[in-house]
């Protein structure tokens, strides 16, 4: 076995399907392109669904990747373990509908032995039972002795609805030293013995959404396998954290913290949490996501709230996430799947920079709040915090409801699910009646406000903010999830009158999203914009990119013309005195 570093290891992988007359694809973004049914990219197979499926033509019928991946399932293992992560990239090899078992099982055998020089006899094997055909050829084929391979019953693969099948998984046994000393530990056993590092998958079906596996009118191949953990195993480190994939953060936030990793197992933890969460936020903000406290953007806020009281835990109380993103560029810079990670260097850092000063400003109290709860309960001898307080903890606070969850299994506590749940379901309640009666934008006292340089223009497509008010005050900020007034330099929104409703559309900035649900003019005639933040924050005196809503005008202009029509017919058949 030689030494190669993780970029090789990628670089090699790739080469060698090529070799095999496989297509190299770019890795897809982490965000899902047409499929509702995932939130975020986990599996190499994820974006090539559609060909899996027969719904697009592949741009080729052999094809490899290095695929970004996303999973969180698993968060509480992270550093905990030596191979769990939230972000990991999965190489992988694809067929639709072309070569099948034979040559998926003998490429990665032949990558394995001969590209990576693994020993053979450090490798096992696992099939599906009914699966003969996989064992036989691992057996006669290859040439797998059959005290080497295993046949389990879940040995299956699925990710949700979509495409799936029984698989086969190759194992590296990495000696008795690493293993849990029990008489029945093999391959499967859930200590660090048996690593798994690559996964076939002979995907023949297709899973409905209610269950059912239909045939898939071809057989295909589906293969992931883990780069972190075959760099841990080629550069010969006891955790995929020590490779050179993720070392640079932990000798970062070693260094920040004046920690040494290795020197006591708590902190390594925490070191290794911010190694692999620090990866899983640049990526996912280089891919375009932003922290907020709904779908992709809760997971991200989540994350790095969660890699930021881990820095707390090592007794870092400056903002030092951002700093982390250069020993992340470090690691991928030259990687042309991460090339954006250059040009979007300065973005990343200020998108973390922004989550974290906010979230910092309350962490101090909450985790204070929340250390007194703890010793309350332990003190009255009661396991469950009220939900409220769990609540409070989320909504005032900023703690996502997992990190409360955490803190409190940590101390052997749990939280009041129903009562968090009916605490949220409250709050929602509240700011929809809020919205529909637009009490959240109740127009403060403006007549301080020079309105005489405003104007009204169909063309602008850039505005200044000039005015923002939230709850009847003027406010100089907005954050994700609150609704405001605004008032723009210049604006090409339509306001409502006339029986006409106003322009919807959005104010984009790099680091915010803001829809503007109607637009309505103030008694002076000043247009104001009703907004909602849907990602990100905006500030006042900020150039924002505007953008209208056409579908919306139009078809407001159209029910307009309609009723202007109505009414005239109904004037000529009724009479002159039929009014709107
Ligand atoms: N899709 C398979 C996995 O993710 C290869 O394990």
């Amino acid at each position: 076995m030689k030494y190669m570093t993780g970029n090789e290891i990628r670089k090699a992988y790739l080469d060698f399907f090529e070799s095999k007359k496989h297509l190299k694809l770019h890795s897809f973004s982490l965000v899902p392109e047409d499929d509702p049914s995932l939130l975020l990219i986990g599996a190499g197979m994820a974006p090539l669904k559609p060909y899996f499926t027969g719904k697009l033509v592949p741009p080729s019928y052999r094809v490899t990747t290095s695929q970004k991946c996303i999973r969180t399932g698993d968060i509480d293992n992270v550093g905990r373990t030596a191979r769990h992560h939230t972000f990991f990239e999965m190489l992988g090899n694809f067929s639709f509908g072309d070569y099948f078992k034979k040559e998926a099982i003998t490429w990665a055998w032949e990558f394995l032995t001969e590209v990576l020089e693994l020993d053979k006899e450090r490798l096992y094997v696992t099939v599906y039972p009914d699966d003969t055909e996989a064992y036989d050829l691992w057996h006669d084929t290859v040439g797998v002795p059959a005290t080497h391979i295993s046949k389990l019953e879940d040995n299956f693969w699925e990710i949700g609805p979509g495409p799936c099948g029984p698989d086969s998984e190759i194992y590296i046994d990495l000696g008795e030293e690493r293993g849990c000393g029990s008489p029945t530990c093999s391959v499967g056993c859930d200590c660090d013995r048996f690593l798994e590092i690559w996964n076939l998958v002979f995907t023949q079906y297709d899973r409905t959404e209610d269950g059912k596996y239909n045939l898939l009118a071809h057989k295909n191949i589906d293969t992931g396998c883990g780069l972190e953990r075959l760099a841990s195993v080629v550069q010969n480190k006891k955790t995929n954290f020590e490779t050179d994939l993720l070392y640079p953060v932990i000798e970062y936030a070693a260094n920040v913290s004046q920690m040494e990793y290795g020197a006591d197992p708590q902190k390594d933890i925490s070191l290794k949490v911010i190694a692999d969460h620090t990866r899983s936020v640049v990526i996912m903000i280089m891919d375009g996501i932003l922290p907020s406290n709904e779908g992709r953007g809760y997971v991200l806020r989540r994350t790095i709230r969660r890699a930021i009281r881990h820095g707390r835990m090592l007794g870092i109380t400056k903002p030092f996430l951002d700093g982390a993103v250069d020993a992340v560029i470090d690691i991928f810079g030259d990687v042309k799947d991460f090339s954006e990670l250059v040009s979007k260097e300065e973005y990343i850092k200020r998108v973390i920079r922004i989550e974290e000063e906010r979230f910092a400003a309350t962490l101090v109290q909450g985790i204070d709040l929340l250390n007194e709860e703890i010793d309350t309960l332990k003190a009255n001898a009661q396991q469950i915090l009220p939900g409220e307080v769990g609540f409070k903890l989320y909504d005032t606070y900023g703690f996502p409801r997992e990190l409360t969850e955490e803190i409190l299994h940590e101390n052997g506590l749990k939280l009041d699910d129903a009562g968090f749940a009916h605490d949220m379901e409250k709050q929602r309640n509240r700011a929809r009646s809020a919205r529909a009666e637009n009490q959240a934008v109740a127009v403060p006292d403006l007549s301080g406000l020079d309105t005489s340089a405003l104007t009204e223009n169909a063309e602008a497509h850039e505005a200044d903010v000039v005015a923002i008010w939230r709850d009847g005050a003027l406010v100089d900020m907005l954050h994700d999830g609150e609704s405001a007034g605004i008032i723009l330099s210049t604006t090409p929104f339509h306001a409502e009158g006339g029986g006409q409703v106003g322009d919807a559309g959005l104010l984009l900035r790099d680091v915010g999203r803001i829809v503007i649900r109607n637009t309505k003019r103030l008694p002076d005639g000043t247009v104001y914009h009703l907004a909602y933040v849907e990602e990100g924050q905006l500030q006042r005196g900020e150039t924002v990119q505007i953008q209208l809503d056409e579908v919306h005008k139009l078809s407001s202009a159209r029910n307009h013309t309609a009723t202007h029509l109505l009414q005239a017919a109904l004037q000529r058949i009724v009479g002159d005195h039929v009014h709107q």
